[in-house]
């Protein structure tokens, strides 16, 4: 396994819609584990393929809390098949928009359908915080970002912001 570069905001690939996935094969599960590696480094609690610079419908997700056992969700191909329950707000970060957190309203219950990584069909029913995550990640195969739940003068300044950083390199 090898951790990935996180790509960050405004790298243009990360508003390309992503492409499914035709074979699970294991070129995906290789991408698929440094994901994992990537997502558990960084930490974070999803990560979608594109923020690996691999715009393919491909995430993966660890809600549990950090004291626990890992218990890693994989989806490929992920689908909503509904949405339901108390709309749920959750102050939301992006591991490609570090240092921003957004409060985003979202239905409380998701159910999706995915393949896993053997490329069997599964479907969930996520609540609470891994419906929150999970419809986050799924926002990223479409290119959609946090920021777009902002208004257009907020989230031009946040675009700014990290266009400036990315020229003039990180500050230590
Ligand atoms: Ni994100």
């Amino acid at each position: 396994m090898a951790k990935l570069p996180i790509v960050l905001l405004p790298d243009p690939v990360l508003r390309q819609p992503s492409a499914a996935v035709e074979n699970v094969d294991d070129d995906v599960r290789r991408l698929i584990d440094d994901m994992l590696e990537t997502m558990y480094a960084a930490p974070g609690v999803g990560l979608a393929a594109v923020q690996v610079g691999v715009p393919r419908r491909v995430l993966v997700l660890d809600v549990s809390d950090k004291d626990d056992e890992q218990s890693p969700i994989v989806m490929i191909n992920p689908e909503i098949v509904s949405l339901s329950g108390e709309p749920r707000v959750h102050e939301e970060g992006c591991l490609s928009i570090p240092d921003v957190r957004i409060e985003i309203e979202r239905p409380g219950s998701a159910t999706v359908r995915y393949l896993d990584r053997h490329g069997a069909r599964q479907e969930l029913v996520a609540d609470g915080l891994l419906a929150t995550a999970l419809q986050h990640e799924m926002d990223h195969l479409d290119g959609k970002l946090i920021i777009d739940f902002l208004t257009r003068l907020k989230r031009d300044m946040i675009v700014r912001r990290f266009r400036k950083q990315a020229k003039d390199g990180p500050t230590v």
